[in-house]
């Protein structure tokens, strides 16, 4: 595990995106998973803004989560990609595999899967990402696998529909047996409000466990947290 604290959010997405931009170079190809929520868009914005030399034509986009919207709506994760990132570079459509939020989360869940089958390599008899990008809520979930839920992570499809604990929204989400088969994973984590849960994930503090994001453990060793200095004020 490694733990990369920047002093703000900016330098954060500098962070993250340096990173990035040279795994991109180092791959002849490399299969993203995103995440979704508000801590990406930071990281969109500055890859949008500073990195037109990235050649994305070897890049595959698909998403860990999803919220069961259509893609034009507000709370879609695409949506926010598209105006902060996908709007902006130079990306084959055939290279982005988004979530149909749209459809019966089900059935999606389930075609969702056979796609992530069918596009990447299949390790451990396993579709296996380059690398797998989460964040983390307050309550310490990870793409949509809550608290109330955790059992999705066990199980042995590759996509669950999940929901939202507060507002009943419905998710397609990637399950745990993926995101730990990835190459590498990849924290984003920004702000106060997640102090508490980094410090009693990282440092494995008693009742840790009950915290989806607590599971991600990928079977490669390469776990990165990319944390600002107010997510890692109780680690620091
Ligand atoms: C989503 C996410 C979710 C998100 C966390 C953190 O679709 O909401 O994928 O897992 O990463 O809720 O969200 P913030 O970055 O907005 O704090």
């Amino acid at each position: 595990m490694h733990i990369n604290i920047s002093p703000t959010k900016t330098e954060v997405a500098k962070n993250f995106s340096d990173y990035l931009k040279e795994l991109i170079k180092e791959n002849k190809t490399t299969h993203i998973a995103l995440s979704g929520g508000s801590t990406p868009k930071v990281v969109f914005d500055y890859m949008a803004e500073h990195y037109k030399d990235v050649d994305w034509s070897t890049v595959h986009l698909y998403w860990g989560d999803e919220r069961c919207v259509p893609p034009t709506d507000s709370e879609s994760n695409y949506k926010m990609t598209v105006d902060h990132l996908l709007s902006k570079i130079n990306i084959p459509k055939d290279n982005i595999h988004r979530v149909r939020g749209e459809d019966l989360p089900e059935l999606e869940a389930g075609r969702y899967g056979k796609v992530l089958e069918e596009e990447l390599p299949i390790v451990n008899n396993t579709p296996q990402f380059d690398l797998v990008i989460l964040g983390m809520g307050d309550d310490g979930h990870t793409a949509s696998i809550f608290p109330h839920e955790i059992d999705l992570w066990d199980s042995t499809n590759n996509c669950e529909v999940a929901v939202h604990p507060d507002s009943g929204q419905r998710r397609i989400t990637i399950t745990g047996k993926l995101i730990n088969n990835a190459t590498t994973v990849a924290f984003l984590v920004t702000g106060g409000s997640k102090a508490e849960k980094v410090r009693s994930i990282i440092t494995k503090e008693e009742g840790h466990e009950s915290y989806p994001a607590s599971l991600v453990s990928p079977s490669s060793g390469e776990l990165i947290w990319f944390l600002d200095e107010e997510a890692a004020a109780q680690i620091n």
